[in-house]
């Protein structure tokens, strides 16, 4: 399994349910890496989609405690699961081929996954934000390493990102 998610300068990655930058090439990457795959969520981040739809294209499992959440209507192609522990999620997806699996927020399901993560994708924006929520510094965390880093873009608005890319030393075996 493998973790994307977009960070500022001080790990921060959404604010009262929504994302702190929507930078439109971030928004292709992450379609790129993660079309035809599963992703893996908590039910907040699935409400913050348009309509609170699951990702089209995708193999949609949703970490939820409420026995209310139904999974909603899903487009050809698209199938959305609800899953009501961490340990349910990785049976689900146990049968999948690993490097297609992604967990993909918010920062209470990246903290419970990170460690059965090989790699993270991250783009990180050189700003900080006021954020409610936070993914794991990574570079505070001997276990993962910078192996790629990408030449440096700006926003409309000036701010210089960067899509990295981490590795585990150690992840947890998913099965
Ligand atoms: N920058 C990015 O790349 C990025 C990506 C995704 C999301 N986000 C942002 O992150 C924020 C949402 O993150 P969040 O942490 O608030 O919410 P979240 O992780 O999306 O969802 C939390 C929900 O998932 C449930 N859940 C988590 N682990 C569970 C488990 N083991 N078993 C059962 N249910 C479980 C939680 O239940 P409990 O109540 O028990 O915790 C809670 O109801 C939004 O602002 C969103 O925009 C940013």
């Amino acid at each position: 399994m493998n973790a994307i998610v977009a960070v500022t300068a001080d790990w921060g990655i959404g604010l009262k349910g929504d994302l702190l930058i929507n930078e439109k090439a971030d928004m292709r990457h992450f379609v790129e890496h993660t079309r035809g795959a599963t992703v893996v969520m908590g039910d907040r981040t699935l409400a913050s989609f348009p309509g609170g739809r699951p990702l089209k294209g995708r193999r949609n499992v949703v970490l939820t405690i409420d026995p209310e959440l139904v999974a909603p209507a899903c487009a050809e192609g698209t199938s959305c699961e609800i899953v009501y522990s961490i340990e349910e999620a990785l049976a689900t997806v146990a049968g999948d081929d690993p490097s297609r699996v992604w967990a993909i927020g918010g920062a209470s399901v990246y903290r419970q996954l990170l460690p059965y993560c090989t790699y993270a994708y991250i783009t990180k924006f050189d700003v900080t934000l006021p954020a409610d929520v936070y993914f794991p510094d990574l570079d505070a965390d001997p276990q993962w390493h910078v192996i790629e880093e990408g030449a440096s873009h700006y926003t409309q608005d000036g701010v210089r990102y960067r899509f990295l890319t981490y590795e585990n030393d150690a992840p947890v075996a998913c099965a």
